[in-house]
């Protein structure tokens, strides 16, 4: 909810139902000075679009390098986190056939995202044959494994992966490697496939700020269904 509007800006309102990014003041708190925002659907939660910010621009800056989605097949590494979730789903949106990595207990949850699931590690290439015999397009990475030499073999092409997660990996394999940028209108984008329900970024649990620690660690054991929130 906008409290307070700074000089120059325009477009929103005090009392506005908003989401978006931080920048570099965090966004853990009552208030938060946003770098970037757009208007939040009517079909997400607070919680939802306070989960939505990072992971919808993320996902869209890591499917940008990798051009037009429309009739191609894209494999997500990581396809049920955060990231990968709101990538899956932006790019069904735009036209893609997904493949999309999980463990067994996310496969329900991807195909109900419109992907089909495949097992991450040793064999993906072979899996992913199997489901793609026409082959894949593109790939991007957003699980930091470890797989992108893989996923470079699977696609072909260097040039057409990139990874939102492995840096290292990306300048070593010549990968594109993509942040988020404060882009309001990428925000915008996935608050309108929220309308539409095309985008739902699933909450997979909410921690009291006084457990903040416990989010962290539950966070970093890298098996998020969806994001974690902190409720104030
Ligand atoms: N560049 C940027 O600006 C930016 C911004 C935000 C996040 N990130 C990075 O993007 C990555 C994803 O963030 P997130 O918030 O989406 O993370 P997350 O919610 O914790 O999701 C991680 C996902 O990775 C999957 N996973 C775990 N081990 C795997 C493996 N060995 N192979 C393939 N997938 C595996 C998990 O699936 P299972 O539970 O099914 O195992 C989980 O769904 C992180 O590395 C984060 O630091 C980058």
């Amino acid at each position: 909810m906008v409290d307070e509007i700074g000089t120059g800006v325009s477009g929103v309102n005090a009392g506005d139902r908003v989401f978006g990014l931080g920048g570099v003041t965090g966004a853990t708190a009552e208030l938060a000075v946003l770098s970037a925002w757009a208007a939040a659907p009517g079909t997400w939660d607070d919680a939802q679009a306070a989960g939505a910010g990072l992971a919808s621009v993320t996902a869209i800056c890591g499917l940008v390098p990798l051009g037009p989605l429309d009739g191609r097949t894209l494999l997500v590494e990581g396809g049920a986190g955060g990231v990968g979730s709101a990538a899956v789903e932006i790019a069904i949106a735009r036209g893609a056939t997904v493949i999309a990595t999980g463990s067994e207990r996310n496969h329900a949850y991807l195909a109900s995202l419109g992907a089909v699931p495949t097992t991450y590690g040793p064999g993906l290439a072979e899996r992913v044959g199997a489901l793609a015999p026409g082959g894949v397009d593109v790939a991007l990475d957003t699980a930091a494994s470890g797989s992108l030499a893989d996923l470079v073999a699977i696609v072909g092409d260097a040039a057409r992966v990139a990874t939102v997660a492995d840096q290292a990996g990306a300048e070593r394999l010549g990968v594109h490697q993509a942040n988020a940028e404060n882009n309001s209108a990428y925000l915008a984008e996935a608050a309108e496939l929220g309308a539409e329900g095309r985008y739902t970024p699933r909450i997979e649990r909410s921690f009291p700020l006084e457990e903040i620690a416990d989010a962290h660690s539950y966070v970093e054991r890298g098996h998020t269904r969806g994001k974690v929130t902190i409720s104030l």
